[in-house]
């Protein structure tokens, strides 16, 4: 059961424990991260689920599959070195401790 911390715009964080196998998108929307809007419900197809991986932990992580490289060009906030769709990010235990920081803007 992985713990992944979401750094929020204003500075505060929020610690969601998520069962392994699941997305990162889907933890947060159970988790209530304020946010994380996920339109196109997982599908890689709306970009409102963009975060930021810690640079720290950004090769374990890895980097986006074709698809999310692509929808990545159409985030709301700016695309950085280490932006990822959230509903692509797998979850397991070898993330346990994973920190994103959510940008300000989905839309
Ligand atoms: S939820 Fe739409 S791209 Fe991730």
């Amino acid at each position: 059961m992985p713990t992944v911390i979401f750094q929020l715009p204003d500075g505060t964080e929020r610690k969601v424990i998520a069962a392994s196998g699941t997305v990162l998108m889907q933890a947060a929307v159970s988790g209530g991260v304020e946010g994380i809007v996920a339109e196109c419900g997982g599908n890689a197809s709306c970009a409102t689920c963009h975060v930021y991986v810690d640079s720290a932990q950004a090769e374990l992580v890895g980097p986006p599959n074709d698809v999310e490289d692509e929808m990545l060009d159409f985030t709301a906030a700016e695309r950085r070195p280490t932006s990822r769709l959230s509903c692509q990010i797998h979850l397991s235990d070898a993330l346990d401790g994973l920190v994103v920081h959510v940008p300000e803007e989905q839309v």
